[in-house]
């Protein structure tokens, strides 16, 4: 399914505008979306706004976080375990919020499962072209996405002569799972990760990690005002909406849609430090086996 474009032609649809191929069953599963742990939750929230009709699963890998700092064998592996937990509750797309397993995973993943899969590399880089002015773009994210050269990769397959240059920023995670997004302690960490790309003259500044669009204040207070900063949630779930749109597989139901939550490890933990990201309270997080 993930390479088909249907749909091209009017008399390929029904009359709910999706292709005869596509059934019912299908259009009503969930979007599937999974993250190392919490901070996948930036990118629910902007496809739960983008498509607030969509039924959402949403996992996060509790028990195997933190991916950052992991071999992209072991990332790959979790990777597919977790789209295995989707599947088996009949996910029709699966979005890999992670920047980490997006960056080590995308393709295993693709090649081995039925439904279209979405990361966020593709669409921050996409995001941060439209943004530059220098075509100097720095990228900050795990040591893993980081030494994966994926934002490099992508960036440079839509503009062969842009300049990109990275920097991992490892204590951003714990600052924003400890609510310490602001003050003197995250300033003085933000300046020392990003000193080098300040130097190398950016003006675009990709997020590249789940959590930073925490820390965006900072980030940008200490970037300054010629720095546009690029959080590629936004765009993936305009990635999701399109697919969706023209694979025929956009939900048919009305009024409110099913949110649901799981883990593989200490929901409550989830739960708390989900309200950071949230704004909101999570109620019935499901604890799952993997
Ligand atoms: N979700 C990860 C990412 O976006 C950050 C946390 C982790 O290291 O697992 O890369």
């Amino acid at each position: 399914m993930g390479n088909k474009t249907a749909g091209d032609h009017p008399q390929d649809v029904d009359a709910f505008g999706a292709p005869p191929n596509v059934c019912r069953a299908q259009r009503e599963g969930a979007i599937g979306i999974f993250d190392s742990g919490v901070g996948g939750l930036t990118v629910f929230q902007a496809v739960a706004a983008r498509l607030p009709d969509e039924p959402i699963v949403y996992l996060g890998d509790t028990a195997r976080v933190p991916y950052g700092t992991k071999s992209p064998e072991t990332v790959v592996r979790y990777a597919q375990s977790c789209a295995g937990i989707l599947l088996a509750r009949g996910v029709k797309l699966l979005v890999v919020a992670c920047n980490t397993a997006s960056a080590f995973a995308l393709d295993a993943l693709r090649a081995s499962v039925e439904v279209p899969v979405i990361g966020v590399v593709e669409p921050g880089a996409r995001a941060a072209l439209g943004r530059t002015r220098n075509r100097r773009i720095g990228v900050i994210g795990t040591s893993g996405t980081v030494s994966s050269g994926a934002y490099l990769r992508a960036i440079r397959a839509l503009s062969p002569d842009s300049e990109v240059f990275a920097q991992a920023c490892p204590l951003f995670v714990p600052l924003a799972e400890e609510g310490w997004t602001e003050g003197e302690v995250p300033r003085a960490v933000a300046r020392e990760y990003l000193r080098p790309l300040l130097n190398n003259a950016i003006d675009t500044l990709i997020l590249g990690c789940t959590h930073y669009p925490l820390l965006a204040r900072t980030i940008g207070a200490v970037s300054g005002p010629g720095v546009t900063l690029v959080d590629s949630a936004a765009e993936t779930a305009q990635a999701v909406a399109a697919t969706l749109e023209d694979l025929g597989l956009r939900a048919q139901s009305t009024g409110p849609a099913r949110r649901e939550f799981l883990v593989t490890d200490a929901p409550e933990v989830f739960t708390r430090v989900a309200k950071r990201f949230l704004d909101a309270e999570l109620h019935n997080v499901e604890w799952v086996d993997f």
